[in-house]
């Protein structure tokens, strides 16, 4: 017998739990020659805003060691363009599409999330309250509790749509944003969205990001991002999606043992556009060496 290795997020059923990470994999469609997207267990979409935005200047990713600093700014087409020309394309994907939206006030996410709710092809909503690129709203809500609640709150009240919040890392106390949100009606979180950093051409004697800081993403952040989800895990009762510098199946392993029900993929698709399928394979080649039926049994915690 094969194990089951799908897992639920609110009603959302996800056929595994390999997800692909918001900003790392456009809107899906552009890997399809390359992935077989049907082995996936969903895919997290650009975060999409109410209006274009042009995103930061240039240069905006920097290689670290073990990792890369982003300052990409939420560069997307905006909401109209998306429901244009975006939308239609998605229902065609053979697995779970996730929206991830955006927005510099507690009103526009909740106006994003109204649009989004009743539009086939989309199975459920994702809510950045933790981009450090931008000058308004993303992070600012994501490092305040009341602030967190107050837009989980208001974007509750207008989808029926599974709820994830993404967390922000740049935090001291992440469980108790973990939990305003889940008070705001959340049903899953995820975590974690990039560290703030930053990192300077000694030859220029300038930053190598014109935005001078950026998010740091990669294999670097990961004991920073199982710590995280650890904790989180203990403080809610909703599933928890564990992200930050996964690029093996084993690093995969690490984040559903400490209590994750799904995982994301982010950086490594730079890497390896086949990782996430890699991974999907390997958590359940390790399930049958382990003689794991149910992904819910692995849980070390
Ligand atoms: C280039 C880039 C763009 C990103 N864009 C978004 C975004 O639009 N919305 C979002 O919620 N997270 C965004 N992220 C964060 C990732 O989804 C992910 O949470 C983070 O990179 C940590 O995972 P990783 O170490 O596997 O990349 C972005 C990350 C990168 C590297």
């Amino acid at each position: 017998m094969e194990p089951d290795i799908s897992v639920a997020i609110g009603k959302l059923r996800l056929k595994n739990p390999v997800l692909c990470a918001s900003g790392c994999f456009g809107y899906g469609q552009e890997y399809a020659e390359l992935v077989d997207l049907s082995m996936l267990g969903g895919i997290i979409l650009k975060g999409i805003t109410l209006k274009e935005r042009k995103g930061n200047p240039m240069p905006r990713i920097v290689e670290t060691p073990a990792g890369m600093l982003n300052s990409v700014g939420l560069q997307n087409m905006g909401l109209s363009r998306f429901l244009r020309d975006k939308l239609p394309l998605l229902s065609d994907i053979p697995t779970a599409v996730i929206a991830n939206i955006c927005g510099e006030t507690p009103e526009e996410y909740a106006a994003i999330a109204k649009e989004l709710s009743d539009k086939d092809g989309i199975s459920a909503l994702e809510i950045n309250i933790s981009c450090p690129n931008v000058s308004h709203g993303g992070m600012l809500f994501g490092q305040d509790m009341m602030l967190t609640f107050e837009v989980v709150n208001l974007v509750r009240k207008q989808t029926s749509l599974p709820l994830i919040v993404k967390l922000s890392p740049n935090v001291t106390d992440i469980a108790s944003i973990a939990r305003a949100a889940v008070d705001g009606g959340a049903d899953a979180v995820s975590l974690i969205n990039t560290l703030l950093g930053m990192s300077i051409d000694i030859k220029t004697k300038k930053p190598y990001l014109a935005n001078i800081t950026g998010g740091l993403s990669g294999p670097a952040v990961k004991p920073v991002a199982l710590r995280m989800v650890w904790e989180v895990c203990k403080a809610v009762n909703v599933p928890v999606i564990g992200q930050g510098g996964i690029m093996t199946w084993e690093d995969s392993i690490e984040f559903l043992l400490v209590g994750a029900t799904a995982i994301c993929i982010g950086t490594a698709n730079f890497v390896n556009p086949k990782a996430g399928m890699e991974i999907a394979q390997g958590i359940k080649d390790y399930m049958k060496q382990h003689k794991i039926m149910d992904l819910r049994e692995i849980r070390m915690v």
